[in-house]
């Protein structure tokens, strides 16, 4: 079976995806670490984040099991990774391995922006998180430990700058599914928002 899980800069997609992972034993793919990893490869190689040939040939060094969460989650390189995920050549040459990952037994959870229209349309389950701007930029500012008001206000500026280039961009914007369902986590803590996931999923289960 497989999972897909959908949604704006700090809607809640990867601590949804990795419970539901452990909670079915499937396998885990945070898709927004190969954009977050091919912007880190060009920042540190000095290289303009708009050249499509050098983006793409970094791919094929990304390691899918192998991606260092923590020293790709800066804030920077979020940013960034949202400037080289417009580029139609990069994306094109992600999807594949993006489809085998979500092919492995016994089942595969991927989490990005999409997962339900691009890479996975006929996953079993489809959900699209939402949740307000100022509530993703008090989770995301807790998560960084910024706690002024100049800080949360900085996140919540970054979170709809990216919301922006997310949503408007020509290729695979951030969109639900038509078969998608919507999750707003706006006033959910993280085990209201795992419960009603899974009843989701087990109920698209069901049906498959
Ligand atoms: O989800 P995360 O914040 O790690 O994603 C970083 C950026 O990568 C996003 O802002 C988005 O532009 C891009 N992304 C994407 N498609 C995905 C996952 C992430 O375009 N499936």
């Amino acid at each position: 079976m497989i999972i897909a899980i959908d949604g704006p800069a700090a809607s809640g997609k990867g601590t949804l995806g990795r419970r539901l992972a452990e909670h079915y034993g499937y396998h885990h793919l945070d898709t927004g670490l190969l954009y977050r990893a091919v912007a880190a490869a060009l920042l540190e190689a000095g290289d303009p984040l708009d050249d499509e040939a050098v983006a793409v040939g970094m791919t094929s060094r990304i390691p899918l099991d192998g991606l260092d969460a923590p020293a790709l989650s800066t804030h920077a390189i979020g940013e960034a990774a949202s400037r080289v995920a417009v580029m139609p050549g990069l994306r094109a040459a992600l999807v594949d391995r993006q489809r085998a990952f979500a092919a492995r037994e016994p089942g595969a959870v991927l989490d990005g922006r999409d997962v339900g229209t691009v890479i996975c349309p006929d996953a079993a389950a489809k959900i699209f998180l939402v949740a307000s701007p100022e509530a993703r930029a008090r989770r995301r500012a807790a998560q960084l430990g910024l706690h002024s008001q100049e800080g949360y206000r900085k996140v919540l500026e970054d979170i709809l700058r990216r919301d922006e280039r997310d949503t408007n961009r020509a290729v695979a914007p951030l969109r639900p599914a038509a078969d998608a369902h919507l999750l707003d986590t706006t006033d959910l803590d993280i085990e209201a928002a795992f419960r009603a996931a899974l009843s989701i999923v087990e109920r698209a289960g069901e049906r498959s």
